[in-house]
């Protein structure tokens, strides 16, 4: 990934929609010493995203972007150039990123997926797995490439599904490695 620019810490964006709890776990990450991010801003494709409040209890910058057209996607890429970002984490990010934009930061976007990828791309994955009576599911984190889902796999953790599981309680135990999982992968990726 080449991102690691001497002993400074890489120049993060969190990409978020929702409820954040993987932005809450990744700003808990940046802020040990051995962490080789720093998070230098949250943006969001939903102002009303739960998730936004860790910005304010971080005192992280936080941007609104509709990500509707190639024209709000300009914009983005303005604003992370201005920042001089050099890695985008999307956690729990709900828009598609366009060919161009992944293209304009080629090997610095990562994803996380609630799922073993390459099963279950996009959404409702452990209704999915459960559905399929699979044994396991888990969580991945893989590079963004042009295709939903489909960058290289970075790393990955299974969960067992159990008898009685819903999409919900499978889901609340798959967040947990998430958060552990994510922080991981980081650190592996800068060394690819
Ligand atoms: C996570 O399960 C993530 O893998 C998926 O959306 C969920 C987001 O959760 N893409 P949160 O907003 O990080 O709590």
């Amino acid at each position: 990934m080449a991102l690691l620019t001497g002993s400074k810490k890489i120049k993060t964006v969190v990409f978020i929609s929702g409820t954040g709890s993987n932005l809450k776990s990744l700003i808990k990450f940046s802020k040990l010493k051995k962490s080789p991010i720093s998070i230098k801003m949250i943006i969001s494709n939903d102002y009303k995203a739960k998730g936004l409040q860790y910005a304010n209890i971080y005192k992280i910058k936080k941007k609104i972007f509709n990500f509707k057209n190639t024209f709000s996607e300009k914009k983005v890429i303005n604003e992370l150039e201005k920042s001089d970002i050099n890695l985008i984490c999307l956690a729990g990010f709900m828009k598609i990123l366009s060919k161009d934009f992944v293209k304009n930061f080629k090997g610095k976007i990562l994803n996380i997926h609630p799922s073993l990828l390459p099963k279950y791309k996009g959404l409702n994955t452990h209704e999915r797995a459960i559905r399929n009576k699979d044994k396991y599911s888990g969580c991945t984190v893989h590079f963004v490439n042009s295709r939903l889902d489909s960058g290289k796999i970075i790393n990955q953790k299974k969960v067992r599904i159990k008898r009685l599981d819903t999409p919900k309680t499978l889901a609340k135990r798959i967040l947990i490695q998430e958060h552990k999982l994510y922080p991981a992968a980081i650190i592996k990726a800068l060394s690819l």
